[in-house]
Protein backbone atom coordinates (compact mmCIF):
# COMPACT_ATOMS: atom_id res chain seq x y z
CA UNK A 1 0.00 0.00 0.00
CA UNK A 2 1.20 3.58 -0.99
CA UNK A 3 2.17 5.51 2.22
CA UNK A 4 2.18 9.38 1.73
CA UNK A 5 3.85 11.50 3.41
CA UNK A 6 3.96 15.47 3.45
CA UNK A 7 6.74 16.96 1.31
CA UNK A 8 10.32 17.74 3.61
CA UNK A 9 10.10 20.95 4.09
CA UNK A 10 6.21 21.47 4.07
CA UNK A 11 4.05 21.87 6.70
CA UNK A 12 0.32 20.81 7.61
CA UNK A 13 -1.84 23.63 9.22
CA UNK A 14 -2.98 21.53 11.61
CA UNK A 15 -6.79 22.59 13.57
CA UNK A 16 -5.21 23.34 17.13
CA UNK A 17 -3.09 25.94 15.29
CA UNK A 18 -5.92 27.40 13.34
CA UNK A 19 -6.29 30.17 15.97
CA UNK A 20 -2.89 31.70 16.34
CA UNK A 21 -3.18 31.91 12.10
CA UNK A 22 -6.57 33.71 12.41
CA UNK A 23 -5.07 35.78 15.05
CA UNK A 24 -1.93 36.96 13.11
CA UNK A 25 -4.87 37.37 10.34
CA UNK A 26 -7.27 39.58 12.36
CA UNK A 27 -3.99 41.77 13.71
CA UNK A 28 -2.71 41.91 9.97
CA UNK A 29 -5.77 42.86 8.26
CA UNK A 30 -6.99 45.50 10.84
CA UNK A 31 -3.43 47.23 11.26
CA UNK A 32 -3.28 47.42 7.33
CA UNK A 33 -6.81 48.89 6.71
CA UNK A 34 -5.59 51.16 9.71
CA UNK A 35 -2.62 52.20 7.47
CA UNK A 36 -4.86 52.38 4.06
CA UNK A 37 -3.90 49.47 2.78
CA UNK A 38 -5.87 47.17 0.41
CA UNK A 39 -5.96 43.22 -0.04
CA UNK A 40 -4.35 41.75 -3.65
CA UNK A 41 -4.14 38.53 -4.27
CA UNK A 42 -2.28 37.69 -7.17
CA UNK A 43 -1.78 34.02 -8.54
CA UNK A 44 0.32 30.90 -6.56
CA UNK A 45 2.54 30.77 -10.29
CA UNK A 46 3.82 33.71 -12.35
CA UNK A 47 5.76 32.91 -16.02
CA UNK A 48 9.55 32.62 -14.87
CA UNK A 49 10.55 35.58 -16.16
CA UNK A 50 8.77 37.54 -13.65
CA UNK A 51 11.12 36.39 -10.92
CA UNK A 52 13.83 36.24 -12.86
CA UNK A 53 14.11 39.58 -13.88
CA UNK A 54 12.76 41.01 -10.42
CA UNK A 55 14.53 39.06 -7.95
CA UNK A 56 17.59 39.14 -10.10
CA UNK A 57 19.56 36.29 -11.50
CA UNK A 58 22.31 36.23 -9.70
CA UNK A 59 20.22 36.05 -5.92
CA UNK A 60 20.01 32.75 -4.33
CA UNK A 61 16.36 32.38 -5.05
CA UNK A 62 16.42 32.32 -8.58
CA UNK A 63 19.81 30.68 -8.82
CA UNK A 64 19.10 27.61 -6.70
CA UNK A 65 15.89 27.30 -4.59
CA UNK A 66 12.84 28.28 -7.58
CA UNK A 67 10.23 25.57 -8.36
CA UNK A 68 10.02 26.14 -12.00
CA UNK A 69 8.27 23.28 -14.62
CA UNK A 70 6.92 23.71 -17.99
CA UNK A 71 3.34 23.46 -18.38
CA UNK A 72 1.58 21.54 -20.94
CA UNK A 73 2.25 24.09 -24.00
CA UNK A 74 5.85 24.36 -22.80
CA UNK A 75 5.58 27.70 -20.84
CA UNK A 76 8.34 28.07 -18.20
CA UNK A 77 6.07 29.00 -14.98
CA UNK A 78 7.14 29.42 -11.46
CA UNK A 79 5.73 28.88 -7.76
CA UNK A 80 5.94 32.20 -6.58
CA UNK A 81 9.63 32.76 -4.42
CA UNK A 82 8.12 35.76 -2.88
CA UNK A 83 5.41 38.36 -2.83
CA UNK A 84 6.94 41.60 -4.24
CA UNK A 85 7.40 40.80 -8.12
CA UNK A 86 3.78 39.43 -9.13
CA UNK A 87 2.07 42.65 -6.95
CA UNK A 88 4.43 44.62 -9.22
CA UNK A 89 3.20 42.51 -12.39
CA UNK A 90 -0.75 43.08 -10.85
CA UNK A 91 0.31 46.89 -10.88
CA UNK A 92 1.23 47.45 -14.46
CA UNK A 93 -1.37 45.07 -16.00
CA UNK A 94 -4.13 46.38 -14.28
CA UNK A 95 -2.97 50.20 -15.55
CA UNK A 96 -2.63 51.11 -11.71
CA UNK A 97 -0.09 53.94 -12.46
CA UNK A 98 -3.23 56.07 -12.98
CA UNK A 99 -4.94 55.80 -9.66
CA UNK A 100 -3.87 58.53 -7.04
CA UNK A 101 -0.43 57.66 -5.75
CA UNK A 102 0.91 55.62 -4.01
CA UNK A 103 -1.56 52.66 -4.36
CA UNK A 104 -0.91 50.76 -0.85
CA UNK A 105 -1.61 47.08 -0.96
CA UNK A 106 -1.34 44.31 1.46
CA UNK A 107 -1.03 40.41 1.50
CA UNK A 108 -1.77 37.27 3.54
CA UNK A 109 -0.98 34.49 4.33
CA UNK A 110 0.27 33.95 0.69
CA UNK A 111 2.34 30.39 0.00
CA UNK A 112 5.65 31.06 -1.20
CA UNK A 113 8.36 28.25 -2.26
CA UNK A 114 11.86 28.35 -2.40
CA UNK A 115 13.96 24.96 -2.20
CA UNK A 116 15.98 25.95 0.50
CA UNK A 117 17.58 23.40 3.21
CA UNK A 118 14.31 22.81 5.60
CA UNK A 119 15.47 23.53 9.38
CA UNK A 120 13.19 24.62 11.93
CA UNK A 121 12.39 28.22 10.45
CA UNK A 122 13.10 27.40 6.92
CA UNK A 123 10.87 25.90 4.81
CA UNK A 124 10.22 24.92 1.45
CA UNK A 125 6.89 26.37 1.25
CA UNK A 126 5.99 29.01 4.17
CA UNK A 127 3.65 31.72 4.28
CA UNK A 128 4.01 35.59 4.46
CA UNK A 129 2.04 38.91 5.21
CA UNK A 130 3.25 41.89 3.26
CA UNK A 131 2.80 45.20 1.79
CA UNK A 132 3.68 47.22 -0.37
CA UNK A 133 3.37 50.98 -2.13
CA UNK A 134 3.86 51.97 -4.95
CA UNK A 135 4.19 55.40 -6.59
CA UNK A 136 6.16 57.37 -4.21
CA UNK A 137 9.62 58.05 -2.75
CA UNK A 138 8.52 60.55 -0.26
CA UNK A 139 10.98 59.30 3.26
CA UNK A 140 7.47 59.01 5.02
CA UNK A 141 6.40 56.26 3.27
CA UNK A 142 9.61 54.43 3.88
CA UNK A 143 8.74 55.65 7.79
CA UNK A 144 5.40 54.57 7.32
CA UNK A 145 6.34 50.85 5.97
CA UNK A 146 8.31 50.23 8.97
CA UNK A 147 6.08 51.73 11.81
CA UNK A 148 3.43 49.19 9.91
CA UNK A 149 5.24 46.37 10.38
CA UNK A 150 6.26 47.49 13.85
CA UNK A 151 2.80 48.28 15.14
CA UNK A 152 1.31 44.72 13.62
CA UNK A 153 3.90 42.59 15.86
CA UNK A 154 3.46 45.10 18.90
CA UNK A 155 -0.39 44.29 18.15
CA UNK A 156 0.40 40.84 18.26
CA UNK A 157 2.09 41.53 21.80
CA UNK A 158 5.80 40.39 20.54
CA UNK A 159 8.07 41.32 23.09
CA UNK A 160 12.14 42.01 22.15
CA UNK A 161 11.94 42.39 18.73
CA UNK A 162 14.82 44.98 16.84
CA UNK A 163 14.52 46.47 13.73
CA UNK A 164 17.59 46.83 11.88
CA UNK A 165 18.26 49.74 8.93
CA UNK A 166 20.26 50.31 6.44
CA UNK A 167 20.49 52.39 2.94
CA UNK A 168 22.04 50.34 0.33
CA UNK A 169 22.38 53.44 -1.90
CA UNK A 170 20.71 53.29 -5.99
CA UNK A 171 22.01 53.31 -9.30
CA UNK A 172 23.96 56.69 -8.94
CA UNK A 173 26.26 55.59 -6.08
CA UNK A 174 26.22 52.22 -5.27
CA UNK A 175 28.31 50.99 -8.70
CA UNK A 176 31.53 52.89 -7.00
CA UNK A 177 30.85 51.30 -3.82
CA UNK A 178 30.44 48.02 -5.23
CA UNK A 179 33.93 48.66 -7.08
CA UNK A 180 35.68 49.80 -4.10
CA UNK A 181 34.16 46.06 -2.43
CA UNK A 182 35.40 43.85 -5.08
CA UNK A 183 38.92 46.09 -4.78
CA UNK A 184 38.95 45.37 -1.19
CA UNK A 185 38.12 41.84 -1.05
CA UNK A 186 39.76 40.87 -4.43
CA UNK A 187 43.33 40.78 -2.89
CA UNK A 188 41.91 38.35 -0.01
CA UNK A 189 40.06 36.20 -2.48
CA UNK A 190 42.19 33.34 -1.73
CA UNK A 191 41.81 33.04 2.17
CA UNK A 192 37.58 33.55 1.61
CA UNK A 193 35.30 30.77 2.30
CA UNK A 194 33.54 28.93 -1.23
CA UNK A 195 30.50 30.54 -1.37
CA UNK A 196 32.13 34.36 -0.82
CA UNK A 197 34.24 33.63 -3.66
CA UNK A 198 31.26 32.88 -5.78
CA UNK A 199 30.09 36.17 -4.35
CA UNK A 200 32.77 38.18 -5.39
CA UNK A 201 32.04 37.32 -9.00
CA UNK A 202 28.34 37.55 -9.07
CA UNK A 203 27.44 39.36 -6.36
CA UNK A 204 29.71 41.07 -4.18
CA UNK A 205 27.14 43.07 -1.97
CA UNK A 206 26.15 39.87 -0.93
CA UNK A 207 29.58 39.24 0.08
CA UNK A 208 28.54 41.30 3.73
CA UNK A 209 25.91 38.26 4.48
CA UNK A 210 28.75 36.17 4.88
CA UNK A 211 28.43 33.97 8.36
CA UNK A 212 31.71 32.30 8.22
CA UNK A 213 33.09 33.09 11.16
CA UNK A 214 36.61 33.28 9.43
CA UNK A 215 35.15 35.53 6.57
CA UNK A 216 33.77 38.71 10.37
CA UNK A 217 37.18 40.14 10.45
CA UNK A 218 36.98 41.15 6.58
CA UNK A 219 33.42 42.15 6.15
CA UNK A 220 34.62 44.57 9.49
CA UNK A 221 37.08 46.18 7.85
CA UNK A 222 35.31 46.44 4.19
CA UNK A 223 34.42 49.94 3.22
CA UNK A 224 31.02 51.05 4.16
CA UNK A 225 28.29 52.05 1.77
CA UNK A 226 26.56 54.57 4.44
CA UNK A 227 29.75 55.99 4.06
CA UNK A 228 29.48 55.95 0.07
CA UNK A 229 26.24 57.36 -0.93
CA UNK A 230 25.19 59.98 -3.28
CA UNK A 231 24.26 63.01 -1.77
CA UNK A 232 20.38 62.36 -2.53
CA UNK A 233 20.50 59.11 -1.13
CA UNK A 234 21.91 60.42 1.73
CA UNK A 235 19.64 63.09 2.47
CA UNK A 236 16.66 60.53 2.24
CA UNK A 237 18.03 58.12 4.78
CA UNK A 238 18.80 60.86 7.19
CA UNK A 239 15.28 61.76 6.56
CA UNK A 240 13.82 58.68 7.45
CA UNK A 241 15.68 58.31 10.30
CA UNK A 242 14.35 61.77 11.44
CA UNK A 243 11.12 60.40 11.41
CA UNK A 244 11.59 56.99 13.11
CA UNK A 245 13.10 59.33 15.86
CA UNK A 246 10.44 61.63 16.10
CA UNK A 247 7.64 58.82 15.73
CA UNK A 248 10.16 57.05 18.65
CA UNK A 249 10.47 53.99 16.92
CA UNK A 250 13.59 51.88 18.64
CA UNK A 251 15.84 50.79 15.48
CA UNK A 252 19.19 50.10 15.25
CA UNK A 253 21.61 50.76 12.24
CA UNK A 254 23.36 47.90 10.30
CA UNK A 255 25.94 49.03 8.22
CA UNK A 256 26.02 45.41 6.92
CA UNK A 257 22.29 44.65 6.16
CA UNK A 258 22.33 44.50 2.55
CA UNK A 259 18.91 42.15 1.77
CA UNK A 260 18.96 38.70 -0.31
CA UNK A 261 17.33 40.01 -3.35
CA UNK A 262 18.71 42.83 -6.39
CA UNK A 263 15.72 44.66 -6.64
CA UNK A 264 16.28 47.00 -3.47
CA UNK A 265 17.55 51.22 -3.20
CA UNK A 266 18.53 53.16 -0.76
CA UNK A 267 15.93 51.93 2.53
CA UNK A 268 16.72 48.28 3.56
CA UNK A 269 15.02 47.05 7.03
CA UNK A 270 14.67 44.02 8.58
CA UNK A 271 12.82 42.78 12.25
CA UNK A 272 14.25 40.13 14.00
CA UNK A 273 14.22 38.57 18.03
CA UNK A 274 16.85 40.90 20.03
CA UNK A 275 20.17 38.64 20.56
CA UNK A 276 20.15 36.03 17.49
CA UNK A 277 22.69 36.77 14.76
CA UNK A 278 21.63 33.68 12.69
CA UNK A 279 19.68 34.67 9.34
CA UNK A 280 16.69 32.51 9.32
CA UNK A 281 15.07 33.93 12.82
CA UNK A 282 14.39 37.45 11.14
CA UNK A 283 10.70 37.56 11.12
CA UNK A 284 10.43 40.31 8.69
CA UNK A 285 12.05 42.19 6.22
CA UNK A 286 11.64 44.58 3.20
CA UNK A 287 12.71 47.49 2.02
CA UNK A 288 12.97 50.71 -0.96
CA UNK A 289 12.90 49.54 -5.18
CA UNK A 290 12.42 52.12 -6.77
CA UNK A 291 13.59 50.52 -10.12
CA UNK A 292 11.36 47.30 -10.03
CA UNK A 293 8.67 48.31 -11.71
CA UNK A 294 10.93 49.82 -14.72
CA UNK A 295 12.57 46.29 -15.15
CA UNK A 296 9.10 44.14 -15.20
CA UNK A 297 8.07 46.97 -18.42
CA UNK A 298 6.08 49.79 -16.06
CA UNK A 299 7.11 53.08 -16.13
CA UNK A 300 9.73 54.66 -13.67
CA UNK A 301 8.40 54.65 -10.37
CA UNK A 302 9.34 54.18 -6.75
CA UNK A 303 7.74 51.51 -4.32
CA UNK A 304 8.98 50.31 -0.44
CA UNK A 305 7.67 47.13 1.01
CA UNK A 306 8.10 44.37 3.29
CA UNK A 307 7.38 40.51 3.60
CA UNK A 308 6.80 38.73 6.59
CA UNK A 309 6.94 34.97 7.86
CA UNK A 310 3.88 33.65 9.50
CA UNK A 311 5.42 30.35 10.59
CA UNK A 312 8.30 32.61 12.08
CA UNK A 313 5.87 34.84 13.54
CA UNK A 314 3.83 31.78 15.12
CA UNK A 315 6.82 30.49 16.55
CA UNK A 316 8.34 33.55 18.30
CA UNK A 317 4.39 34.34 20.00
CA UNK A 318 4.66 30.22 21.27
CA UNK A 319 8.30 31.14 22.57
CA UNK A 320 7.23 34.38 23.93
CA UNK A 321 4.09 33.01 25.67
CA UNK A 322 1.91 35.51 24.07
CA UNK A 323 -1.62 34.23 24.81
CA UNK A 324 -3.23 32.62 21.81
CA UNK A 325 -7.49 32.90 21.53
CA UNK A 326 -8.91 29.60 22.71
CA UNK A 327 -10.35 27.66 19.78
CA UNK A 328 -14.42 28.04 20.00
CA UNK A 329 -16.55 25.28 21.51
CA UNK A 330 -19.80 24.44 20.80
CA UNK A 331 -22.17 26.07 22.87
CA UNK A 332 -24.32 22.91 22.79
CA UNK A 333 -24.42 19.46 21.37
CA UNK A 334 -27.04 17.65 20.96
CA UNK A 335 -27.85 13.91 21.63
CA UNK A 336 -31.22 12.37 20.03
CA UNK A 337 -31.67 8.58 20.60
CA UNK A 338 -33.07 6.98 18.21
CA UNK A 339 -34.61 7.51 13.94
CA UNK A 340 -37.14 10.15 14.83
CA UNK A 341 -35.06 11.90 17.42
CA UNK A 342 -32.82 12.41 15.09
CA UNK A 343 -34.49 13.77 12.26
CA UNK A 344 -36.16 16.37 14.95
CA UNK A 345 -32.47 17.17 15.91
CA UNK A 346 -31.45 18.09 12.48
CA UNK A 347 -34.24 20.39 11.94
CA UNK A 348 -33.33 21.31 15.87
CA UNK A 349 -29.49 21.74 14.92
CA UNK A 350 -30.24 24.38 12.04
CA UNK A 351 -32.35 26.32 14.07
CA UNK A 352 -30.24 27.33 16.56
CA UNK A 353 -27.25 27.88 14.25
CA UNK A 354 -29.68 30.62 12.23
CA UNK A 355 -29.42 32.47 15.95
CA UNK A 356 -26.13 32.71 15.66
CA UNK A 357 -25.38 29.29 18.04
CA UNK A 358 -22.36 27.10 17.74
CA UNK A 359 -23.90 23.60 17.29
CA UNK A 360 -22.73 20.39 17.21
CA UNK A 361 -24.57 17.70 16.06
CA UNK A 362 -24.67 13.86 17.79
CA UNK A 363 -24.65 11.28 15.05
CA UNK A 364 -25.48 7.84 14.54
CA UNK A 365 -27.04 5.22 16.81
CA UNK A 366 -25.52 5.87 20.16
CA UNK A 367 -26.34 5.59 23.99
CA UNK A 368 -26.92 8.02 26.55
CA UNK A 369 -23.21 7.58 27.71
CA UNK A 370 -21.66 7.44 24.30
CA UNK A 371 -23.11 10.95 23.35
CA UNK A 372 -21.91 12.36 26.38
CA UNK A 373 -18.75 11.05 25.78
CA UNK A 374 -18.31 12.63 22.91
CA UNK A 375 -20.21 15.97 24.26
CA UNK A 376 -17.27 16.28 27.09
CA UNK A 377 -14.88 16.09 24.19
CA UNK A 378 -16.20 18.90 21.92
CA UNK A 379 -16.41 21.19 24.94
CA UNK A 380 -19.90 22.15 24.75
CA UNK A 381 -21.95 23.65 27.75
CA UNK A 382 -24.77 22.60 27.22
CA UNK A 383 -26.17 19.12 26.04
CA UNK A 384 -29.80 18.76 24.83
CA UNK A 385 -31.01 15.42 24.72
CA UNK A 386 -34.11 14.00 22.70
CA UNK A 387 -35.37 10.67 23.68
CA UNK A 388 -38.42 9.29 23.41
CA UNK A 389 -40.42 11.05 26.25
CA UNK A 390 -38.96 14.34 24.94
CA UNK A 391 -39.88 13.43 21.79
CA UNK A 392 -43.53 12.60 23.00
CA UNK A 393 -44.04 16.04 24.84
CA UNK A 394 -41.75 18.43 22.42
CA UNK A 395 -39.48 18.83 25.13
CA UNK A 396 -36.02 18.55 25.33
CA UNK A 397 -33.51 17.22 28.26
CA UNK A 398 -30.93 20.12 28.98
CA UNK A 399 -27.68 19.07 31.03
CA UNK A 400 -25.45 21.75 31.94
CA UNK A 401 -21.88 20.54 31.48
CA UNK A 402 -20.43 23.67 33.09
CA UNK A 403 -22.29 22.96 36.77
CA UNK A 404 -20.51 21.79 40.05
CA UNK A 405 -21.28 18.00 40.80
CA UNK A 406 -22.74 19.38 43.93
CA UNK A 407 -25.33 21.65 42.59
CA UNK A 408 -28.80 20.79 42.83
CA UNK A 409 -30.37 18.51 40.50
CA UNK A 410 -32.42 21.31 38.94
CA UNK A 411 -29.30 23.45 38.61
CA UNK A 412 -28.07 20.70 36.67
CA UNK A 413 -30.63 19.31 34.54
CA UNK A 414 -33.95 20.85 33.28
CA UNK A 415 -36.63 20.03 30.82
CA UNK A 416 -36.96 22.58 28.41
CA UNK A 417 -39.81 22.63 25.77
CA UNK A 418 -37.99 22.55 22.30
CA UNK A 419 -39.91 25.75 21.17
CA UNK A 420 -38.05 27.85 23.80
CA UNK A 421 -34.71 26.16 22.77
CA UNK A 422 -33.38 29.37 21.52
CA UNK A 423 -34.61 31.89 24.58
CA UNK A 424 -33.76 29.45 26.97
CA UNK A 425 -29.88 28.52 25.77
CA UNK A 426 -29.34 32.42 24.22
CA UNK A 427 -30.35 33.51 28.05
CA UNK A 428 -28.01 31.17 29.68
CA UNK A 429 -24.92 31.49 27.59
CA UNK A 430 -25.09 35.69 27.29
P1 LIG B 1 12.63 37.85 2.43
O1 LIG B 1 13.53 38.48 3.46
O2 LIG B 1 13.26 36.88 1.50
O3 LIG B 1 11.97 39.04 1.65
O4 LIG B 1 11.44 37.12 3.17
C1 LIG B 1 10.61 37.82 4.07
C2 LIG B 1 10.40 36.99 5.33
O5 LIG B 1 9.85 35.72 4.99
C3 LIG B 1 11.65 36.66 6.11
O6 LIG B 1 12.03 37.72 6.97
C4 LIG B 1 11.20 35.45 6.90
O7 LIG B 1 10.44 35.85 8.02
C5 LIG B 1 10.27 34.74 5.93
N1 LIG B 1 10.95 33.64 5.23
C6 LIG B 1 11.76 33.73 4.16
N2 LIG B 1 12.16 32.52 3.75
C7 LIG B 1 11.58 31.63 4.58
C8 LIG B 1 11.58 30.19 4.67
N3 LIG B 1 12.26 29.45 3.82
N4 LIG B 1 10.85 29.61 5.65
C9 LIG B 1 10.14 30.36 6.52
N5 LIG B 1 10.09 31.71 6.47
C10 LIG B 1 10.80 32.34 5.53
C11 LIG B 1 11.05 38.90 0.64
O8 LIG B 1 10.54 37.86 0.35
C12 LIG B 1 10.65 40.20 0.01
N6 LIG B 1 9.66 39.94 -1.04
C13 LIG B 1 10.11 41.15 1.05
C14 LIG B 1 9.72 42.45 0.45
C15 LIG B 1 8.48 42.86 0.13
N7 LIG B 1 10.55 43.42 0.11
C16 LIG B 1 9.85 44.42 -0.42
N8 LIG B 1 8.60 44.08 -0.44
Amino acid sequence: MPHFKSVQGTRDILPKDAMAWRMIERAVSETCERYGYQRIETPLFEETGVFARGVGEGTDIVEKEMYTFKDRSETSLTLQPEGTAGTIRAYIEHGMHTLPQPVKFYYLRTPIFRYERPQKGRYREHHQFGCEALGESDPALDAEMIALLWDIYQRLGARDIVIQLNSIGDRTCRPAYIQALVDYYTPLQDDLCDDCKVRLLKNPLRLLDCKEPRDQPKIAAAPKIADRLCEPCAAHFTAVRELLDAMGLPYTINPLLVRGLDYYTRTVFELAPEQSGRRQSAIGGGGRYDGLVELLGGKPTPGIGFGSGMERAIDLLEQQGVAIPPTPTPQVYIAPLGATARAVASVLAQHLRATDLRVQLGFGERSVKAHMRTANASGARFVALIGADELANDTMTIRDMAASPDAAEDQKQVNVPRSEATIWLKSRLG
